[in-house]
């Protein structure tokens, strides 16, 4: 998979996917991840990206031509299968889209600033808006690099064990149950006793048992949407 961004603040994205699975995604070739500055696609001499909104107004729109200039020069060499632009007025991210998302070769990712980017370049070149959550951030980065966390971790082959992303929250629905590592006794605190019989039938009715009460009490929505898949 390949991933392009465009932003105005290239060096807010230079940690998130230095370390860890991300770092290995990329060392091993199976996701290359390109960060680009649209100040460099900027052609006059105050290498400006941003102007008043038509009708007045507080706040400074991002205009269109430098990121239109950059989708075009990217999109000579690489075939999109989704333009996304990051914005709180998006479609929330959920794992479907991360599933979805992680099946693909190429994303390019628009992170906004100010008001926004001027809309015409939603009209004519995005093809999803997606939000990371009903609150408003700074900027665009700090989203396009939790998209790109949760898609790059399912690509097959990223995860060292590959079963694990199966049982992430969310992935059947549900969130996930609680977890225990040693000691069994810490601080007087026991780990439930299901986890240590050995009885490996009796660990998975706990663990689907744990989800269900969890989801219940946090998340009421994703209950019934469970319940309403399993009928
Ligand atoms: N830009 C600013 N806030 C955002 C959010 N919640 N999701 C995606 N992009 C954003």
């Amino acid at each position: 998979m390949r991933i392009d961004i465009l932003t105005i603040l290239p060096r807010l994205l230079d940690g998130p996917f230095a370390d860890s699975i991300m770092q290995r995604a990329q060392t091993k070739g199976i996701c290359q991840i390109h960060v680009h500055n649209i100040r460099d696609f900027s052609v006059d001499k105050h290498k400006s990206v941003d102007d008043y909104q038509f009708g007045g107004g507080a706040g400074m729109v991002m205009m269109a031509q430098p990121i239109v200039d950059a989708i075009e020069h990217l999109s000579q060499s690489i075939q999109y299968d989704e333009i996304i632009y990051l914005t709180p007025d998006g479609v929330t991210l959920n794992q479907g889209f991360c599933n979805q998302f992680s099946l693909m070769g190429n994303l390019l990712l628009i992170c906004g600033h100010y008001k926004g980017i001027d809309q015409r370049v939603r009209d004519r070149y995005i093809t999803k808006e997606i939000s990371i959550g009903d609150y408003v951030l700074s900027g665009g980065e700090l989203a396009a690099a939790v998209l790109v966390d949760s898609v790059v971790r399912l690509i097959p082959g990223v995860m060292n064990d590959e079963t694990s992303a199966l049982t992430d929250s969310f992935q059947d629905q549900l969130l996930a149950p609680p977890v225990y590592t040693r000691p069994a006794e810490f601080n007087g605190m026991k780990v439930p006793d299901v986890l240590t019989s050995g009885n490996f039938k009796a660990i998975e009715e706990w663990r689907m048992q744990s989800a269900l009460e969890k989801t219940k009490q946090r998340r009421p929505d994703l209950f019934d949407k469970y319940n309403n898949l399993a009928e």
